[in-house]
């Protein structure tokens, strides 16, 4: 089938190159030339294990290619949305611009289809009600018709998470009508080998469609951040929260997923979600509904907030002390820095004062474009030589198969501070180091129970949502 992706991000690219593996004709688009010249030219923009191989793949089979003209788009069956919808800047909501934009550059371009069966499927994250608005502007089209199917896929796993996903969710204007089973059977033709190895697929309303997604990663944040609220508790009163963690985990009705405690979610999903969810929740005049995910955020913040007070109360004073930060990306096999709880400790420790060499595998490059002044060092040894303090802030394999005592030969002071609740803790101070960690017996005599301190820094300038 021809198939167009508009908007080739991290999800758009990926799905544009797995498209055209599982033996669709795929145009992806972008108005960024760079990016396109880029991917025409088989150059990966970012880090995503697999995809290099899928992009080289579809460009030499000859299915898969890349324009910044809509005009190219005139003779294609399916179109993808796969454009990004950041926080706004001016708050917590979506911006929901490139969507729009894109769609009204398409609706431009499909008369010339001239009423044959043409399929809009919506991939971007959106607030509910976003698809209907946008089914009604293209309804003055013959023919075309739009199907909202949220894209799922985790960095790190994304071409697996979108060959082989959990479950397809396909949103329809009015679940049951002849229109809609039409619409189905266009996107299941598209899905085929997908289905074929029997993936669930799940029909319902637009609006279920884009809160299941919406939804799903509320769930994920407010589970992350209530092992993280546990762990204020832990360091309240002395426990380990990777023992609570591992106990309530076996319980089958809360699994032990999502449950590592440490410095909290970053990225370019979470935390722009749960806001945008907010800020949804408060535009339908259900606000109170979504009130805990305030809760949820403040907690994730205040964990990069206590990573810099663990490391005043080790060091005494940060201004001017040599600290080292193991890890910039928002997890490990990334080079995604957005919303980087590492970055974020990182600028915050270099506001203190601090003189902050940081290491990542992928990430540095990212970073050092993001945050001015932090001494970038690319190899770990050399990174972790005369400091006094070390940082664990993204647990690559790397960083926790560090060997204490070779470690310890390199640094001016033996201490760490591990924020992903990753090390072994005996190990370490075996090998003579002054080890802390989020959550994890860290309560000082006399701390009582107040152990979410009010922040003492301002919250880092970081442009957090690009
Ligand atoms: C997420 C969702 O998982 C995915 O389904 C959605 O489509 C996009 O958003 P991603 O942003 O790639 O995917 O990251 P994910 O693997 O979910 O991790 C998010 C953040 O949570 C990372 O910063 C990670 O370090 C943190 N995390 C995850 C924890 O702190 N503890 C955990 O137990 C799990």
């Amino acid at each position: 089938m021809k198939i167009s992706v508009l908007g080739v991000g991290y999800l758009g690219a990926v799905h544009a190159a797995s498209m055209a593996e599982i033996g669709h004709e795929v145009i992806g688009l972008d108005i960024d030339a760079a990016r396109i010249a880029a991917l025409a030219a088989g150059d990966a923009p970012f880090h995503e294990p697999g995809f290099p191989e899928l992009l080289r793949r579809g460009l030499d089979s000859g299915r898969l290619r890349f324009t910044t003209d809509y005009a190219e788009l005139a003779e294609v069956d399916v179109h993808f949305l796969g454009l990004g919808t950041p926080q706004r800047a001016d708050g917590f909501g979506a911006d929901l611009t490139a969507v729009h934009a894109a769609v009204d550059a398409l609706a431009a371009v499909l008369p010339a289809r001239d009423g044959a069966p043409t399929l809009v499927v919506g991939k971007s994250t959106v607030p509910a009600g976003t698809a209907r608005d946008l089914a009604t502007r293209l309804s003055a089209l013959p023919g075309v018709s739009l199907l909202w199917n949220p894209e799922f896929l985790r960095e790190g796993f994304a071409v697996q998470d979108t060959l082989a996903p959990d479950r397809l969710v396909y949103g329809v204007a009015d679940p049951g009508t002849d229109a809609a089973a039409a619409e189905v059977a266009l996107l299941d033709a598209v899905y085929a080998p997908i289905l074929a190895a029997g993936m669930p697929r799940l029909v319902m309303g637009y609006e279920a469609a884009e809160l299941v997604k919406v939804s799903a990663n509320a769930f994920l944040a407010t589970k992350i951040s209530f092992i993280n609220a546990i762990s204020e508790l832990c360091e309240a009163t002395g426990a380990d929260v990777t023992d609570v963690a591992r106990a309530i985990g076996l319980d089958d009705r809360i699994g032990p997923k999502f449950l590592r405690a440490g410095v909290g979610f970053g990225g370019g999903c979470l935390p722009k979600d749960i806001r945008a969810f907010i800020a949804s929740a408060e535009d339908l005049g259900v606000g109170p509904a979504l009130g805990f995910l305030r809760e949820v955020d403040a907690v994730n913040q205040r964990r990069r907030v206590r990573m810099v007070e663990i490391a005043r109360e080790m060091l005494g004073s940060l201004a001017g002390r040599r600290i080292t930060v193991l890890g910039a990306a928002f997890k490990p096999d990334s080079d995604d820095v957005r919303d980087s709880p590492a970055l974020e400790v990182a600028s915050r420790l270099l506001a203190a004062g601090a003189q902050v060499t940081i290491t990542d595998p992928e990430a540095l490059a990212n970073a050092t474009r993001r945050v001015e002044g932090l001494i970038a060092e690319p190899d770990t040894a050399q990174a972790l030589r005369g400091a006094e303090l070390v940082l664990l802030l993204t647990e690559w394999r790397e960083y926790r198969d560090l060997e204490p005592s070779e470690a310890a030969r390199l640094v001016a002071a033996p201490r760490i501070i591990d924020g992903r609740t990753v090390l072994d803790l005996p190990a370490w101070r075996a090998a003579g180091w002054d080890v802390r960690a989020l959550g994890r017996g860290t309560a000082r005599p006399g701390a009582g129970g107040a152990a979410a301190a009010e922040p003492e820094l301002e919250p880092a300038r970081l442009p957090a949502h690009a």
